[in-house]
């Protein structure tokens, strides 16, 4: 499928004001690639359709695993926050053509994060929050530090900002997410050590 085509398809999931975050977060992660040297053509495609599943209720998300073969922790099955993400993998393989596992995976965890992420995945999961539509406190420090060359200082301030956020909300965190902080902030208190 072409990406004209994709983009054009990408109305058939979302809402017109996602569907411009998913454009944006595409940008965002063509400009990181450059910067930090990954294909920027995945980065694109990965940005494009890593939100596809965000409006599939939580009554149809079991409908969707059965029909993939998808298998989600109990968390995941718990929340469309978490969900989504996974689905959208599938939803990318299966609805788009997306063959490619660098950019499957880069969707499927755009919203935990995982331990020693790829290239790709790193900035993916970055493109998602500081693309150029987002407007909350601390996404200008966030946008300095990961065009800047500091991404995984950005990702554990950002990992940061949704523990905050969900524990305001008094929601459930999810494990990858609270993994994926400590590894990242062992990986920058060691590169600090050697210099
Ligand atoms: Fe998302
Ligand atoms: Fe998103």
């Amino acid at each position: 499928m072409k990406k004209s085509e994709m983009i054009e398809k990408l109305s058939e999931y979302l809402p017109e004001k996602r569907k411009i975050h998913s454009l944006n977060v595409a940008k965002a992660a063509v400009r990181l690639s450059e910067i930090y040297g990954c294909d920027p053509e995945k980065a694109e495609i990965a940005g494009i359709l890593h939100d596809t599943a965000k409006y599939v209720k939580l009554a149809d998300v079991p409908g969707y695993c059965e029909k993939y073969n998808i298998i989600l922790d109990e968390m995941e099955k718990n929340s469309t926050a978490l969900s989504h993400s996974v689905l959208g993998t599938y939803i990318a393989k299966y609805e788009f053509g997306i063959k490619d596992e660098e950019i499957l995976s880069a969707i499927r965890y755009h919203t935990t994060a995982k331990p020693n992420m790829s290239l790709l995945e790193k900035v993916v999961y970055i493109a998602d929050l500081i693309e150029i539509g987002r407007d909350y406190p601390g996404v200008e420090e966030l946008r300095e530090l990961a065009y800047g060359g500091f991404l995984d200082e950005a990702i554990v301030k950002s990992i940061d900002n949704t523990i905050s956020q969900v524990l305001k909300k008094k929601s459930l965190l999810h494990l990858r997410t609270v993994e994926s902080r400590n590894y990242y902030l062992k990986k920058i208190k060691n590169a600090n050590k050697s210099i």
